[in-house]
């Protein structure tokens, strides 16, 4: 089965400036302009498409799986910036990180309230099933 997940669409209020700081913040490639959607690229082929709305945005739930040398590397610029940060989902766990399936795990938001999450395994890969 040739089917893999090709992008997503983030509702953005500036989709530039959305897609700089996340790039920014992992650590990917500049996005790129396309059509509509400023494209934020990862190594696996998926994209994030962030493009512009007016109104009141629903935030949604983005996972990218790092090493742990990236996620040392994001985890210190989340630090620096003082942002807010999760080891959870439901937000129950402010400033700790998880130990999920035996790596690391972390939550925080980007500019339009997009929940991310950086981890070091996929989920279950480790055992961890709760
Ligand atoms: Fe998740």
């Amino acid at each position: 089965m040739a089917i893999h997940f090709n992008h997503t669409i983030l509702s953005a209020h500036d989709s530039r400036s959305s897609a700089e700081f996340l790039v920014d913040l992992l650590g990917l490639p500049a996005p790129t302009r396309w059509g509509p959607f400023q494209v934020v690229a990862t190594e696996n082929g998926a994209n994030l498409d962030y493009m512009n709305v007016d109104g009141v945005i629903t935030p949604q739930h983005y996972a990218f799986l790092v090493s742990e040398p990236e996620f040392d590397d994001i985890f210190a610029r989340i630090r620096e910036r003082k942002l807010s940060y999760w080891a959870d989902p439901g937000r129950t766990k402010p400033e700790e990180i998880n130990r999920h399936d035996g790596g690391r795990g972390l939550y925080f938001e980007e500019t339009n309230g997009h929940l991310i999450e950086v981890i070091t395994r996929p989920y279950g890969s480790g055992g961890w099933n709760p």
